[in-house]
């Protein structure tokens, strides 16, 4: 089966084919970073606007670069939530209009089930059940994974996402959006240990997380360090190294936690902190302790990406399901809704 993925739930269209017997055959990313960047933020509006100027391109792109014909595809999978609004009805109108026209199936997809099935389309993927921790610019939840669909969120932040902690940090930092790959780079000329930040929720029982403590901590320290004069780049770069060692030394901690309590062995990590080098490092540092498995996409694969999409599209079509001719867009979906298959 071939299916066309669209994604467009935030700022980057996202557009591939996967085919369930050859595995991908064509991925397409436009990333709307520049047009945001000046404004340190994504614009709702602007992203909506630039995923309809993208997205129908992109399609004719990846259908040429699979060498295939529109009429070879079998359906159409696309980002139905969560994520900005405008931004997915565009994807989703494309997407279940195309699958009308074609006369072959639509469904929409859950964004962080995507990120979640990513790690799927590696050479060696992971095996059901598994532990999944998903850290992305909007989300942060640990999730018990028995099976596509069957999820069990067993912990998640109250307050900002990793991925948006380390955008307000980079922004703290005059380093450009967004700012988790600004930050990380930074943080590798760092020198270790010269700053301490809280590990936040580590001393109390849980698996949830809070960054926006953390977060107050490294805006008091950058204005305690610039009193006198502005911040050097060493203590910037200083900064970042305690600031992305506090994120995955907590991201860690709680990891180690929900293996215990599912007494899994394996964990994943999926959604765009998941490239975090720092943070893979310590992962598989306390996955060795306890002589388990970590697993994760290849970069592309780990922000977001219309690969994840057509995959996990093309398992639930696989397994019969699909959606009727209504334009389904969910901002706000949760996970533990989906149906399993
Ligand atoms: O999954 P994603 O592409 O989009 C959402 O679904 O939100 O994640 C984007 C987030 C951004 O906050 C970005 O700064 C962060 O992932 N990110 C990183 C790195 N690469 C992307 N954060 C830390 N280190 C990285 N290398
Ligand atoms: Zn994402």
């Amino acid at each position: 089966m071939k299916v066309l993925g669209i994604e467009t739930s935030c700022d980057e269209t996202g557009v591939a084919i996967y085919d369930s017997e050859q595995g991908l055959l064509a991925d397409c990313l436009y990333s709307q970073v520049e047009i945001h960047a000046k404004y340190g933020g994504v614009i709702p509006e602007l992203a909506s606007r630039d995923h309809i100027r993208k997205t129908l391109p992109l399609i004719q792109e990846v259908i040429k670069e699979a060498g295939i014909k529109q009429e070879d595809l079998d359906g159409i999978a696309y980002t139905a939530g969560p994520g900005l609004v405008g931004a997915l009805l565009v994807g989703a109108s494309i997407g279940r209009a195309f699958g009308m026209g074609l006369n072959i199936p639509a469904i929409g997809v859950h964004h962080m089930e995507g990120h979640l099935l990513a790690p799927m389309l590696e050479a060696n993927p992971p095996k059901f059940p598994f532990v999944a921790l998903l850290v992305s610019g909007g989300h942060t939840q640990l999730v018990k994974v028995t099976g596509i669909g069957q999820y069990e969120v067993l912990g998640e932040s109250l307050d900002d996402a990793a991925g948006e902690a380390f955008d307000k940090v980079g922004k703290m930092l005059g380093l450009p959006y967004p700012g988790g790959p600004h930050v990380a780079k930074l943080a590798l000329s760092g020198e270790a240990g010269r700053f301490t930040f809280p590990r936040p929720m580590t001393n109390r029982p849980g698996l949830d997380f809070s960054f926006s403590g953390l977060k107050t901590f490294v805006r008091n320290t950058i204005a305690e360090e610039s009193v006198h004069s502005p911040l050097s780049e060493q203590t910037a770069a200083d900064i970042a190294n305690a600031f992305e060692v506090a994120v995955c030394s907590t991201l860690a901690i709680k990891c180690k936690r929900a293996l215990e309590k599912t007494r899994l062995k394996t964990l994943i990590i999926a959604g765009g902190v998941s490239a975090n080098i720092e943070l893979r490092r310590v992962l598989e540092l306390s996955m060795e302790k306890i002589n388990g498995k970590l697993f994760y996409a290849q970069p592309r694969f780990c922000t977001d990406n219309g690969a994840m999409i057509a995959y996990a599209g093309c398992q639930r079509l696989l397994a019969g399901q699909s959606d009727d001719y209504s334009i389904n867009a969910q901002p706000r979906w949760s996970l533990e809704t989906l149906t399993s298959i």
